[in-house]
């Protein structure tokens, strides 16, 4: 309850303050962020966009709980991310977050339903079938559950790799790229599926994309170039940012 009051008062499910990220050190150093400060409404979709290089997947790692800062810090609600002991954010993430790659990471070895259990049993708990089940269902893939991810399409494995993320019922989900590997009517499918969570369910949604037509389905685009937010957009369109993204030379 405390948790949700601080949703609403600071109305951020996720917030960053300062974030740097250096790679390596001295001379061979990468500064990767360089003082990112960021605000995601809760029940809001934001496409993160920028140049190769320019600091997304880092970004969306450390928003994530999936790499520490350098310096600066991250708030999921009223919960400083960056402050906890490592088991204490496995944990935490486990239960808030969810996260979905370009490249479905999926195993192959194993059936769709496993690929969705398998958090919960990394975890050591026992998996739910009901709620795996569920997941499935929600993503267009009932019935689906003993086939291998090789036995489906690409955009079937992007939406078993977007149960998996959902299982859990994290309030944000973080997506990286996860159209990038999908043409442009199977790419749609999975975009409407991310607004659909937003709009449904109230779910945060934070996706990078090089795409302009996918940042099209955001509230808000965050533009980076080398390692700061340096423009944003509300209500994008394909156009519009497309506009913006030239001008970055990106
Ligand atoms: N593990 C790492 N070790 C060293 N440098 C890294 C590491 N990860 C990222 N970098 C560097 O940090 C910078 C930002 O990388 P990042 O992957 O965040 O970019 P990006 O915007 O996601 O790019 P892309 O669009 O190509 O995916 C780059 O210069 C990259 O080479
Ligand atoms: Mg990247």
């Amino acid at each position: 309850m405390a948790e949700m009051a601080m949703d609403v008062a600071g109305g951020a499910a996720v917030r960053a303050e300062g974030l740097h990220r250096e790679y390596g050190r001295g001379a061979a150093a990468v500064r990767a962020l360089r003082g990112v400060s960021v605000a995601l409404a809760s029940g809001t979709f934001t496409a993160v966009m920028g140049p190769s290089g320019s600091g997304k997947t880092t970004l969306l790692h450390c928003l994530a709980g999936m790499d520490r800062p350098t310096r600066g810090s991250v708030w999921w609600g009223g919960d400083e991310v960056s402050r906890l002991s490592e088991r204490r954010l496995a944990e935490l993430r486990r239960s808030r977050v969810g996260f979905v790659f370009q490249a479905f990471n999926l195993m192959p070895g194993m059936t769709v339903a496993q690929n969705v259990e398998l958090p919960g049993r990394l975890a050591g708990g026992r998996p739910e079938r009901g709620r795996v089940l569920e997941a499935l269902d929600r993503v267009g893939l009932a019935g689906r559950e003993r086939h291998r991810p090789g036995q489906l399409s690409g955009g079937q494995q992007q939406r078993v790799a977007i149960a998996r993320a959902l299982v859990s019922r994290p309030r944000v989900l973080f997506a990286d790229e996860p159209t990038g590997a999908l043409d442009r009517a199977t790419g749609h499918e999975i975009l409407a599926l991310l607004r659909a969570g937003v709009d449904r369910e109230g779910r945060t949604c934070v996706m990078v994309t090089h795409d302009p037509v996918a940042a099209g389905y955001a509230d808000r685009v965050l533009l980076l170039a080398d390692g700061l937010v340096v423009d944003e957009l509300d209500r994008p369109t394909a156009a519009r940012v497309g506009e913006r993204l030239s001008r970055l030379g990106g």
